[in-house]
């Protein structure tokens, strides 16, 4: 058995610390940044959400994030190998892989709706590019978003589409997939950022957006407020299920672990909140429904866009930017299972590619169907596409993450976290222990237990 020191992974390091950053990014800030999280916040009360989703990504996000790149890098495999071979060195029952076991369903659950989704902004593309919101009211945005999701086969073709893209820079590996498709994408999704944003700034109302976010009233804070808006941390940092995990595996050792989770988690959250802060004063501006849900984000902006000076210009960036962050989450999702393909099987990473994108497309067509033929197909009261993402979002992530937590605060030896975490031994490093031992598992277990209505 080799020791924790050995510095290789069979799939890879990154080549430059920045390229874990973009790889990082790119998998943290996604739809979950720029579709769900204003659906959400709308659906939930606002502010309310807003404010107990900030701590969590703080208290509970955070603290998990460093443990999985410490976890994933000490173990260099996929998630399921890295935490069966650090159970057999730190002298635990091997059961602990149930962490990358888990974190691989979750991860296939959530893709399976994730690449439909991406297939809207891809579809949403092409309709900016050939300018088709111009003039757009409120009855024709909620027209054309219907046309869109109840056809179950264009949804097909775009989702067909997305996993093609996903498998293909998983194909071409860590290197040369992974770390150039992100050196690429993500600055350049930060450059379309900032130039949305200051369009905003001088055409939106960002005081409405920053009111409806930020001013809050503490009675809408009930459980089930709370348990969503940890569920959104999780998933919009990609914590709790290998993601990060495996991206951290392949982290050369010199790297800073608590640098690189700080400036992950910044840029996350900064784009989230941004894309609030612009999206609900045109909301408003339009009169219609915060809490529309899924398709929030489809049916406001493009009014806007089909109205607003250089709105042409505008939707084109929004949706290159929403599909190029849709596409570098993506990725991070299927990265686990082809790597544990590739370790645990031995499989040649294009057969572990092209076999699991197949599962993931065929699982993928339950999303397809739960916005038309299959909207009720329910089960206590959920369709497929809900019941994937609330089981994934508050229940396995959750779960994921207090596992993670617990194995790299009670049982890992001292000394080895010490010297795996990157904090010194000083006051940093006993908070962060203090807060993956104690805090993280208590509260996400009492969040879950009361989103449950069962304490
Ligand atoms: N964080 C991504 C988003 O916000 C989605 C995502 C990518 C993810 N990898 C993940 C979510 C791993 C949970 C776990 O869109």
């Amino acid at each position: 058995m080799s020791t924790s020191s050995s510095d290789a992974s069979q799939h890879g390091l990154w080549s430059k610390r920045t390229a874990f950053m973009f790889a990082a990014i790119g998998s943290a800030v996604g739809l979950g940044n720029i579709w769900k999280f204003p659906y959400m916040t709308g659906e939930n009360g606002g502010a309310a959400f807003v404010l107990v989703y900030l701590a969590c990504v703080v208290l509970i996000g955070l603290p998990i994030m460093m443990a999985e790149i410490v976890l994933g890098r000490r173990g260099r495999h996929s998630p399921v190998h890295t935490m069966r071979r650090l159970a057999e060195q730190d002298g635990h029952s091997t059961n602990w892989q149930a962490i990358g076991w888990l974190g691989m369903l979750a991860g296939v659950m959530i893709l399976s709706f994730y690449v439909v989704i991406s297939g809207w902004t891809a579809a949403y593309l092409m309709d900016s590019l050939f300018n088709t919101f111009q003039g757009f009211d409120q009855a024709s945005a909620e027209g054309h978003f219907n046309r869109l999701v109840d056809s179950p086969w264009r949804l097909l073709a775009w989702h067909t589409l997305m996993v093609v893209l996903v498998a293909w820079v998983i194909l071409r590996g860590v290197n040369r997939g992974i770390e150039q498709a992100t050196t690429v994408l993500i600055p350049s999704l930060f450059a379309l950022l900032l130039l949305l944003v200051g369009y905003a700034a001088l055409y939106g109302d960002f005081g409405r957006g920053l009111t409806y976010m930020f001013a809050f009233d503490y009675a809408q804070i009930t459980p089930e407020v709370a348990l969503k808006a940890m569920g959104q941390a999780f998933f919009s940092l990609s914590i709790g299920m290998g993601a990060i995990m495996v991206y951290g595996a392949y982290l050369p050792r010199q790297f800073s672990i608590p640098e690189a989770a700080g400036v992950v988690v910044t840029a996350d959250v900064l784009v989230a909140i941004l894309m609030g802060v612009a999206l609900f004063p045109i909301v408003f501006a339009s009169s219609m429904e915060p809490g529309a849900g899924p398709g929030l984000i489809f049916q406001t902006l493009v009014i806007a866009f089909g109205q607003m000076p250089g709105g042409w210009l505008v939707g084109i960036l929004f949706f290159a930017l929403t599909l190029i962050a849709a596409w570098t989450s993506a990725i991070s999702l299927l990265e686990p299972t082809v790597s544990w393909l590739v370790d645990s099987r031995g499989m040649r990473r294009r057969t572990a590619t092209l076999g699991s994108s197949a599962v993931i497309w065929v699982v993928g067509l339950g999303t397809v169907v739960s916005f038309n033929v299959g909207s009720d197909w329910t089960l206590y009261g959920r369709n497929f596409f809900e019941w994937m993402d609330y089981l994934t979002s508050n229940v396995m992530l959750p779960i994921g993450g207090i596992l993670i937590a617990i194995y790299a605060g009670w049982m890992v030896k001292r000394s080895v976290l010490e010297e795996q975490a990157d904090l010194g031994n000083g006051l940093l490093f006993k908070s962060w222990l203090w807060l993956v031992r104690l805090l993280v598992p208590t509260a996400v277990f009492l969040i879950l237990l009361h989103g449950f209505g069962w304490v």
